[in-house]
């Protein structure tokens, strides 16, 4: 299949029974520990991603965040240690499980605002807490959809949960990049539940044809992909400074995103509900 293709099936699957199947099969995916100080430490940092994230759409310092898919709660728990009152939604109940115990764990060593639930997005009751979040967020959830019709379901149901000016943004694998093909074929994506090949375009389509405004689109962990490929020429002596090198400067460079995603990881989509 080309990259970048729109990877239509003939008749439309729900992934969301696949992803009940795996994790219930694995009780070691997506559980997440906080016993210690380092712990703590490591689930308060941060990371790249969200600092991006929060430069492209800005939300209010204690503001709400609803997270789509919400695996074992590292963003959530992340999130709330910042102050934000969150919520994540996942249709695990295994999943949802080691969620509830990491914010526990979480919370002897803060505060935080947090809760969850288990369900299945697509039939998600947005009525009850529509316009209510200042960001409504999922990472690596949606490119399992492969149908279209329910990828514009699912951005509707954000947007309707997002407060009017509230932001919604899209954490995707990069479709585009150079290993991408070979990571699918070799299996190096880490499960076996297929996924659509997202670029910049497709993924700036899709937030304006679901009404969002301000809608941008960055490429974004330059190179990330390396570790997995095991190329002689990836190897850690200059893999790690290349690395450092791509990410500090490549984001400020003034090179269309086209390119950009040739060699990038992760994709970060953004639109306002306005
Ligand atoms: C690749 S994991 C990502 C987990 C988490 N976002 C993270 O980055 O650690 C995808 C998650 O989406 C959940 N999921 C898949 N379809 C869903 C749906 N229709 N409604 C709610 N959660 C769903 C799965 O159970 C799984 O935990």
């Amino acid at each position: 299949m080309k990259p970048g293709a729109n990877h239509e099936p003939t008749t439309v699957t729900d992934p969301s029974a696949a992803w009940r199947e795996l994790l219930k099969q694995q009780p070691a995916s997506y559980r997440h520990v906080c016993n210690s100080r380092a712990d703590f430490r490591r689930a308060r940092r941060l990371g790249l991603v969200w600092r991006r994230v929060l430069r492209l759409a800005p939300v209010p310092k204690n503001g709400g965040l609803f997270e789509l898919g919400c695996g074992g709660g590292h963003h959530l728990a992340k999130l709330a240690i910042q102050g934000f009152q969150v919520h994540g939604l996942d249709i695990s109940a295994e999943v949802v499980e080691r969620t509830r115990e990491y914010l526990s764990s979480v919370s002897q060593f803060a505060p935080i605002r947090a809760s969850v639930e288990v369900g299945n997005f697509l039939d998600y009751d947005t009525h009850s807490r529509a316009e209510h979040f200042d960001l409504v967020y999922h990472v690596g959830v949606v490119e399992h959809f492969l149908d279209a019709g329910q990828r514009a379901l699912i951005w509707n149901k954000m947007r309707e949960l997002a407060r009017p000016g509230g932001w919604i943004v899209s954490i995707v694998p990069c479709g585009m990049h150079l290993l991408r093909q070979r990571a699918r074929t070799e299996g190096l994506l880490g499960y076996n539940i297929p996924e659509i090949d997202y670029s910049c375009d497709l993924h700036t389509r899709e937030f304006e044809a679901a009404g969002l405004s301000k809608v941008r689109c960055v490429s974004h962990n330059y190179f990330g992909f390396l570790p997995a490929a095991h190329a002689p020429w990836s190897s850690a002596p200059i893999r790690q400074p290349t690395l450092l090198a791509a990410n500090a400067v490549l984001p400020w460079l003034p090179i269309s995103e086209h390119w950009k995603e040739l060699i990038a990881t992760t994709l970060i989509a953004v639109g306002q509900n306005a």
